[in-house]
C-alpha cells in the first residue's frame, strides 16, 4: 500500500504549470467573466500602484495586468509552492512591472509593510485562509482608501456544482485497489527479466484482470453527461502504466505514486472548494465582520457567466 500523500494539494497542481485553477480550460489565463471583472478593476489602478494578490496560484491576475500596460508593483502570495506561470511570464521582462512572489506564505501573516498596498485582489483565494486572521492582515497592509476586491466562491455557483459532482464521483476504494494492482504488476515486472514471461505470473495476471474490470466499469460510458468523469480520467491515466513495462523499476514506481498523489490531491482540492463557498447567510456575516474590523463601503454582488452563478464579487475599503 502506498503512503498517503501529505504534500499541499495545491502545490501538486501548480507544479504542473497551470495559469489558473481551471487548468486547461483557461490556458492563456482568465477569460470571460473573471477577466472582465479584473479588467474593470485594473482600468482604475494608478499605473504605479502596488497590487497584492492573495491566494495567487501561479500569479492568476498578472497576465491581464501586464497586457493592460500596468507598470507598478505586483505582489503574489500563496500558501502553496507556486511560481510565475509561462503565460504570466510572456512579455514580463520587457514590461516595467515589478514582480514579487511570496510562495509557501499564509495570508494570515502577510510579509508586507503596514499601509503599503493600494489594492488587495483575490480570485477564489482569500476564502481558503482563516479570515479571522487574514482580513486584519489585509487591513494592516492596505493604505487608507485602499481596496480589497475579490471574487469568492458562491455555494450556488457553477464552480461549486462542478466540485460537488467531482466529489461524489470519486471512489477512494477503487482508486486504492487500482494503485495496489499496478504495484503488484510493477513488482512482478521487477522479478521477470523477459516481458513475455509476465503472463506466467499468477499474481500479476490476477491484478491485470482486476484492472481490466475497473477499466470496463469506468471507461465504457463516454457520454459526458452520464459518465463518471472523475474516475474516467483516473482510469485513463492508470492505463498509461502499461506503456511503461519497458521502463525502469524506479520510473514505474514514480509513475504509480504520482498517479495516486495527483488524483487524491485533486479530490482534496474539490473538497476545499465546496467547503469555503459562501451562501446568502454566510456572505452577510462576512459583511458584518468586515464592518467590525474597520472596513467600509462593503458590497457583495453575485456575478454570472452564461446565465449561471459564477461567484460573489466582494468590494470593501479601508
Ligand atoms: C482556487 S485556488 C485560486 C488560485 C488563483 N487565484 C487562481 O484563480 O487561479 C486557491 C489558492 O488559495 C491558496 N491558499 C489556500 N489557503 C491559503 C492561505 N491560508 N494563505 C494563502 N493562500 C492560500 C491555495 O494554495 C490555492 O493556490
Amino acid at each position: 500500500m502506498l503512503q498517503e500523500n501529505h504534500m499541499n494539494p495545491w502545490s501538486i497542481f501548480w507544479r504542473q504549470g497551470h495559469s489558473t485553477t481551471f487548468g486547461d480550460y483557461f490556458k492563456q489565463g482568465y477569460e470571460g467573466a473573471v477577466a472582465d471583472w479584473w479588467q474593470s478593476r485594473a482600468d482604475k489602478l494608478a499605473v504605479d500602484a502596488a497590487v497584492l494578490e492573495v491566494g495567487c496560484g501561479n500569479c492568476s491576475l498578472l497576465p491581464a495586468l501586464n497586457r493592460s500596460g500596468f507598470s507598478g508593483r505586483y505582489i503574489g502570495l500563496d500558501l502553496a509552492s507556486v511560481e510565475i506561470s509561462a503565460v504570466a511570464k510572456e512579455g514580463l521582462a520587457e514590461s516595467e512591472i515589478e514582480v514579487i512572489l511570496h510562495p509557501e506564505t499564509p495570508a494570515e501573516n502577510i510579509p508586507e509593510a503596514d499601509a503599503s498596498i493600494d489594492v488587495v485582489a483575490s480570485v477564489f483565494g482569500i476564502e481558503y485562509s482563516d479570515l479571522t486572521k487574514s482580513l486584519p492582515e489585509v487591513l494592516r497592509v492596505l493604505k487608507t482608501g485602499g481596496r480589497l476586491t475579490a471574487l469568492l466562491h458562491h455555494a450556488g455557483s457553477v464552480v461549486t456544482a462542478m466540485s460537488r459532482r467531482a466529489m461524489s464521483e470519486y471512489d477512494a476504494d477503487d482508486l486504492a485497489a487500482v494503485i495496489d494492482c499496478l504495484t503488484v504488476i510493477s513488482t512482478a515486472r521487477d522479478k521477470t527479466p523477459s516481458l513475455a514471461d509476465m503472463k506466467a505470473n499468477p499474481e500479476a495476471e490476477k491484478a491485470r484482470t482486476s484492472i481490466n474490470a475497473f477499466a470496463e466499469k469506468y471507461l465504457r460510458d463516454t457520454n459526458l453527461e452520464t459518465a463518471n468523469a472523475t474516475m474516467f480520467e483516473f482510469m485513463s491515466n492508470a492505463l498509461k502504466f502499461f506503456k511503461m513495462m519497458g521502463s525502469s523499476s524506479e520510473e514505474r514506481r514514480t509513475f504509480i505514486s504520482s498517479l495516486a498523489d495527483e488524483h487524491r490531491a485533486s479530490h482534496e482540492r474539490f473538497r476545499q472548494m465546496v467547503a469555503v463557498a459562501f451562501d446568502d447567510d454566510s456572505i452577510e456575516r462576512l459583511k458584518v465582520k468586515l464592518g467590525q474590523l474597520g472596513f467600509s463601503a462593503t458590497s457583495a454582488n453575485v456575478i454570472h457567466t452564461n446565465n449561471q452563478i459564477l461567484a460573489w464579487e466582494l468590494c470593501t475599503e479601508k
